[in-house]
């Protein structure tokens, strides 16, 4: 067998990863999410179950992938034994569910980006949906879904160094940077303390009840830091020994919520500003493509400019993202049937392009279903399931192996890196007692917010 890949350097590894974190979880979904209704509830669970689950949940599966240096579908199994392959199964599954609609998402992004560059953007809310209804399935859709992917598998293609780590290392500075000068130039709208104070500080103790805000929380924890199904256990296979996981991981999920929390300075302050908070509290999937372009058209060029800026730093923090889930199965197919990269990443692209297709064309009317169903629901659904229920499924499963089953798998990993004992221990019983049942819990109220 050929010699592993590796990462060039330590750092071109958490530029990857982080560029795996950063994405359109962090842009759309954020704004999508909070503007459900949790406010600093919502907030504050999502930072809680950062810190307490996907933190550790993060260094656990990277041990995973780092020690047993194999692909997500072989690894579980290596780890845990035969009983563990379903395991790897769900990861495969659950990476192409997730990609399939993720490649949507890039593809509305880029027929955004591309009309406010040359047609410039929406006048009222009525065109700016109209817009939107265009675009968000039939042969838009598909065109933006197609051609994203095939960015995506060319990136893939060209392997652990050439391709992913190329692409991240000029990808995620260029994202911050136009970030931070997006959240500096929000926070100068006139609405701006109102966008915050509505979104993201209003504080009702209610909301620690409503399933939706906390099933919310766990959905926007572990898709924004791509916990769980195994994206960072196949980057960290290319790892060397040395690279500290503890740090690495604490930097990861520090960038990734930082970008979140830019991501939302810039989106509320805008939703607030031009009065469109009735159209985000229904929020629907399409929020961020409707207001967004409509609340900026109002400032002429600038706007545009603004918009423009906004959605290519979109499509860039969403490309260094989909790489990482298309990694998942070719680096399965590759390991387990010893296929090349370039054949594992053809058929890996057409299965997603077809798990994805309902989400394009939407559902016809079948015998069970009362109703025709919309692309745009199917969406919905497929984002709740692969990367709701079953991401953080993923996440409970990854947590009891390394937790209990092979624990010894983690120490002998974070040894060989020099972690000091004391914050091994601390990892370990961070993993058991605290983790896994608040990740049970997710796991149970986001399935009964499923059905
Ligand atoms: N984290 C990315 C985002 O916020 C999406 C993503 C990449 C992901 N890899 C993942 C989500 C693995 C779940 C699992 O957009």
């Amino acid at each position: 067998m050929a010699v592993k890949e590796q990462w060039r350097s330590g750092l071109g590894f958490v530029l990857a990863a982080a560029g795996s974190a950063v994405g359109l979880g962090n842009l759309w979904g954020f704004a999508y999410r909070a503007s459900q209704g949790g406010g600093m509830v919502f907030l504050m669970l999502y930072l809680l179950i950062v810190v307490v689950v996907c933190l550790p949940l993060l260094v656990a599966e990277m041990a995973l992938g780092r020690s047993t240096g194999r692909s997500p579908l072989v690894a579980p199994a290596v780890a845990g034994g035969r009983l563990w392959q379903p395991m790897g199964w769900l990861f495969v599954l659950v990476s192409f569910g997730i990609l399939g609609f993720y490649v949507i998402l890039m593809g509305w992004t880029g027929q955004t980006l591309l009309h406010a560059l040359i047609h410039g953007l929406p006048q009222d809310k009525a065109i700016a949906q109209d817009f939107f209804d265009q675009i968000r399935g039939g042969q838009p859709a598909f065109l933006g879904q197609f051609l994203s992917l095939i960015l995506t598998s060319l990136v893939v293609a060209c392997g652990v160094q050439k391709g992913i780590e190329r692409l991240s290392r000029w990808g995620l500075p260029l994202l911050f940077i136009l970030l931070i000068g997006l959240a500096i130039w929000a926070a100068g709208l006139q609405g701006a303390h109102e966008g915050y104070r509505t979104f993201l500080l209003r504080w009702d103790a209610n909301e620690l009840l409503n399933p939706t805000t906390i099933s919310n929380a766990f959905k926007q924890a572990f898709f924004s830091i791509g916990a769980g199904i195994g994206a960072i256990l196949a980057y960290a296979s290319y790892l060397d020994r040395r690279a500290h996981l503890p740090r690495e991981s604490v930097l990861i999920v520090g960038m990734d919520t930082a970008v979140g929390l830019l991501a939302g300075m810039v989106t509320f302050p805008l939703v607030m500003s031009f009065g469109l908070a009735d159209a985000v509290s229904k929020s629907t999937i399409g929020t961020l493509f409707i207001t967004l372009p409509t609340g900026l058209s109002s400032l002429g060029m600038t706007g545009r400019l603004v918009a423009v800026l906004f959605f290519a730093l979109a499509y860039i923090a969403a490309i260094t993202s989909s790489v990482s889930l298309l990694e998942v199965p070719v680096a399965s197919l590759m390991d387990r049937l010893g296929w090349t990269r370039v054949r594992a990443v053809c058929v890996s692209a057409v299965l997603t392009l077809l798990i994805g297709l309902p989400a394009v064309t939407g559902l016809p009317k079948l015998p069970g279903l009362s109703d025709a169903v919309s692309s745009l629901d199917v969406l919905g659904w497929m984002d709740s399931l692969f990367g709701g229920v079953l991401l953080i499924l993923g996440g409970l499963f990854l947590t009891i192996l390394l937790g209990w089953v092979a624990p010894s798998r983690l120490r002998n990993d974070l040894n060989g890196c020099n972690t000091p004992p004391a914050l091994q221990r601390l990892l370990l019983v961070m993993l058991r007692w605290v983790s896994l049942p608040v990740v049970t819990i997710g796991v149970i109220i986001s399935v009964i917010e499923f059905l």
